[in-house]
C-alpha cells in the first residue's frame, strides 16, 4: 500500500506531497498516484527530496522527456539543468522569472511542466505564485468563451530575450544570452485545450503574449490587461513557501506562474527542468 500524502495547499490549485522518495525508482501504484494529482492540482510540491542534477534529468525524462532551453545557461556538467541563482550582494531586487507568465509559450511546443528544485532558499521570502488557467476560462460568460475561442495569440520572447531586453542586466550571476536579432513569433490559440483532461484553459500571460493575430498592440493591450488580471486575480491563486529540498513541479498548459522579488540581500538557489510539450491545440 502506498504510503504517499496528497495535501491541498490552496482552494483554486496546488498540493504538497509526502511520502515518496523522487531519488528511487516509482512502483506503477505511485506514478498513477502522482499523475493523477497532477490532472487535479496542476502544481505539486513534494518535500525533503534529496536530488542532484543527474536525479533531476531522471526525473524530467520520466515525466516526458527533456525540453529546449533557449537563451539561459545551464550547468557546465548538465546543460538542461538551469541554475537559477540570486547571490546577497546583487545590486537589483528584482529575481528571475517575477512576472506572471507561462513558461516559454513563444516557442512551438512549449513545455508540458518544469521542475524546480530548491536548493538553497532565503528563511523567508522567495515564494512562487501559480494561477489556474482552467478557472480563469471557467468564470468567464459564454459570450466572451465564444469569443475568444476565435481568436489567436502571437507569443514572443522579445521583452525578456530581445535584443534590447534588460532581463540579464538585473540577474548578474545567471547565464542570459539576449537574440541578436528580433525573436521569431509564435501563433497560439488563446483557448488551449490539456491534451490529457481535455479541460479548456485560458492560455495567455503578461510576459509572453504580445497580441492577438490580426490586432495591434494597443488593440490587444486591453483585453489581454482585463483578461491577465481575471487569471491572477488571489482567489484563483496559491503560493509555495520553499524549503531546502522542496522540488515543485507545474504544468504549464494549464497555469501561471510568477516568482516573488522580496529576499534581496540574502541567496536563493533552485535547479530549474522543462519537460517537452506538444503543439498546442
Ligand atoms: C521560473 O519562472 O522559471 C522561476 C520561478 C522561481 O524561481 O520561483
Amino acid at each position: 500500500m502506498s504510503s504517499i500524502t496528497i495535501t491541498p495547499i490552496a482552494g483554486s490549485l496546488g498540493a504538497e506531497v509526502t511520502g515518496i522518495d523522487l531519488s528511487k525508482p516509482l512502483d506503477n501504484e505511485s506514478t498513477a498516484i502522482i499523475e493523477d494529482a497532477f490532472l487535479e492540482h496542476l502544481v505539486l510540491c513534494f518535500r525533503d527530496q534529496h536530488l542532484d542534477p543527474t536525479s533531476l534529468l531522471e526525473i524530467t525524462e520520466k515525466m516526458g522527456g527533456v525540453g529546449v532551453t533557449p537563451y539561459l545557461g545551464g550547468l557546465s556538467t548538465h546543460p538542461d539543468v538551469v541554475p537559477v541563482i540570486k547571490e546577497p550582494n546583487e545590486k537589483s531586487a528584482l529575481t528571475f522569472g517575477s512576472g506572471w507568465h507561462t513558461d516559454f509559450t513563444f516557442q512551438a511546443q512549449p513545455p508540458s511542466r518544469t521542475l524546480l528544485y530548491a536548493v538553497d532558499v532565503p528563511q523567508v521570502g522567495g515564494d512562487t505564485l501559480y494561477c489556474n488557467l482552467y478557472k480563469a476560462y471557467d468564470s468567464l460568460s459564454p459570450g466572451m468563451q465564444k469569443m475568444l475561442e476565435g481568436l489567436t495569440a502571437i507569443h514572443s520572447a522579445v521583452r525578456s530575450y530581445g535584443p534590447k531586453a534588460t532581463l540579464k542586466d538585473t540577474q548578474e550571476n545567471m547565464t542570459i544570452i539576449n537574440d541578436s536579432q528580433e525573436p521569431e513569433a509564435m501563433e497560439h490559440p488563446v483557448i488551449r485545450t490539456h491534451p490529457q483532461t481535455g479541460k479548456k484553459a485560458l492560455w495567455i500571460n503578461p510576459v509572453y503574449t504580445i497580441r492577438f493575430k490580426d490586432m495591434t498592440e494597443q488593440e490587444s493591450q486591453p483585453l489581454l490587461n482585463y483578461l491577465n488580471a481575471l487569471a491572477t486575480n488571489p482567489s484563483n491563486t496559491c503560493r509555495v513557501r520553499w524549503q531546502k529540498d522542496s522540488l515543485t513541479v507545474w504544468d504549464n498548459r494549464c497555469t501561471q506562474h510568477c516568482a516573488t522579488s522580496d529576499y534581496q540581500g540574502h541567496r536563493r538557489e533552485m535547479l530549474r527542468t522543462t519537460v517537452a510539450g506538444d503543439q498546442p491545440f
